[in-house]
């Protein structure tokens, strides 16, 4: 796919899913998050960069954790998920927190400037993970550290055909390359690519739970990446999809409620 279509698509796309995306998805993301936060082992006083923030979720927790005397420089690409994390950021009073709107390939930040970077269930969306590592190596402190969360390998998430089911429909591709840094060995060697070392991988098996048809409807479709091409599918497109994708998971179906599988992979390293 182009990168500048990848970049509107997910922009746009984002913004669209912004207003559900906390009630879809911030329980199945919640065990990635955590050990996400247990690698980086922020301490008080830190200075924190964090590469597609989206509404905050992270940003929150990493905020508590380096406190009043840290800060954190939050980035994403989309207004609308920016909006969501500002006011939660607010309503928190967290004012070690700045967010700014940044594509994760172009941070516009100065060199060595912070102690960490994290980045949580972005890096699978962006056109090129090579490039977004290394912005977060060059405004890294030499021997600061990064962790990073992806979504693990496509045969151990249960709602992987998503994607198929949406691309049958649109002529781009909605995230090309969605599951090649959550498999096999892929993210730490990017990561060693891009000046990471003592590199750590940790792989989470999860269930992921949706309370309803609707819910797990929602988080496929409004609240979650293919959400620009859904916009733009009629009333009897949406009728198949969602009929193809209740299908794709009716094997986790458990009376009303979904209990899907997810796997996701979790590196920590240290700038050279
Ligand atoms: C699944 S959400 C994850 C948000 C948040 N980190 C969390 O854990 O809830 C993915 C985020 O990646 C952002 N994103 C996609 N492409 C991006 C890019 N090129 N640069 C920065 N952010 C990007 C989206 O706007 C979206 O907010």
């Amino acid at each position: 796919m182009d990168p500048r279509l990848q970049l509107r698509v997910q922009r746009y796309g984002w913004d669209r899913a912004a207003e559900v995306y906390d009630r879809a998805w911030s329980g199945p993301l919640e065990p990635a998050q955590s050990a996400l936060l247990e690698m980086a082992d922020l301490a008080p006083g830190e200075g924190v960069v964090e590469v597609a923030c989206g509404s905050g979720l992270v940003t929150l927790r990493a905020a508590d954790a380096v406190g009043p005397d840290g800060r954190v420089v939050a980035t994403d690409l989309s207004e609308g998920m920016l909006e969501r994390a500002r006011t939660a950021v607010d309503q928190a009073g967290l004012e070690q927190v700045t967010l700014l709107r940044r594509d994760a390939g172009a941070l516009e930040l100065p060199d060595d400037e912070f102690d960490v970077a994290i980045s949580a269930l972005g890096l699978m969306y962006v056109p090129d993970p090579g490039v977004a590592l290394r912005e977060m190596a060059r405004v890294l402190r030499p021997g600061g550290r990064a962790a990073v969360a992806v979504w693990g390998e496509r045969k151990r998430c249960g709602w992987a055909d998503l994607f198929p089911i949406v691309d049958a429909r649109v002529e781009t591709e909605v995230c090309p390359l969605f599951f090649q840094l959550g498999t096999g060995d892929a993210l730490q060697y990017v990561m060693e690519e891009s000046g990471f070392r003592e590199i750590e991988v940790r792989r989470l098996e999860t269930t992921s739970h949706f309370p309803s048809e609707a819910r797990v409807l929602e988080a496929a479709f409004a609240g979650g990446p293919v959400a620009m091409a859904y916009s733009r599918f009629d009333e009897a497109t949406r009728g198949e999809v969602h009929r193809e994708y209740l299908d794709s998971v009716e094997e986790y179906r458990s009376g009303d409620e979904y209990l899907i599988p997810g796997e996701f992979a979790v590196v920590r390293g240290e700038a050279g």
